[in-house]
């Protein structure tokens, strides 16, 4: 496995295993629709275009993505966080969420925050992210119980 920046050419990778990672998170079948409602090749392709994006490639192929974002002056969002089916619990999330601490620390960033699904909080704590507060939200009349977490580096 091989971790390196995600460049545009990653965009249609990245939308395959977006789609596949949520098809198996955990989510009902009405939550998988309409968050799947929102991710397309064009979406990656702007996200590659303005935020940074970490890749781990398994035999060619992207195993597993993530994306951080800047909020605010000082602090950033790992917005994006998606592993493929078949590299699941292999250590390849953590990978990814380490390689967005590195670079969120080398932008002297103070925090990052995490909008974080339920299946996912449980290892996000164990990555020492913390739980700020949960709350709802409503996505195409479908609603979602997610959590803002944050690890704070000062
Ligand atoms: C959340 C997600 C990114 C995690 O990816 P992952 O590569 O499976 O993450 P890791 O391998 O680092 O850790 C997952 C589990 O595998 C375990 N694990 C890691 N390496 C392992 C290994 N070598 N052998 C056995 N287990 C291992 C971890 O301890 C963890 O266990 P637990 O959560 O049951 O306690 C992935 O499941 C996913 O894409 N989910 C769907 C989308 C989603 O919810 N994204 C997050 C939105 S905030």
């Amino acid at each position: 496995m091989k971790l390196r920046l995600g460049t545009i050419e990653d965009a249609a990778e990245m939308e395959r295993v977006a789609i596949a990672a949520i098809g198996e998170s955990g989510y009902t079948p009405e939550q998988i629709d309409a968050w799947l409602s929102g991710f397309s090749e064009e979406r990656m392709r702007e996200l590659c275009a303005t935020s940074f994006v970490m890749i781990v490639e398994a035999n060619g192929d992207v195993a597993g993505f993530a994306t951080l974002i800047e909020r605010g002056e000082t602090a950033g969002e790992l917005d994006l966080w998606y592993v493929d089916p078949d590299f699941k619990r292999r250590g390849v999330g953590k990978i990814l969420v380490r390689a967005i601490e590195d670079r969120a620390r080398q932008q002297e960033m103070s925090a990052i925050w995490v909008d974080a699904s339920q299946p996912a909080t449980h290892r996000l704590e164990q990555l020492g992210y913390r739980v700020h507060d949960d709350y709802k939200k409503t996505v195409n009349d479908v609603v979602f119980r997610n959590t803002w977490m944050v690890k704070r580096f000062i």
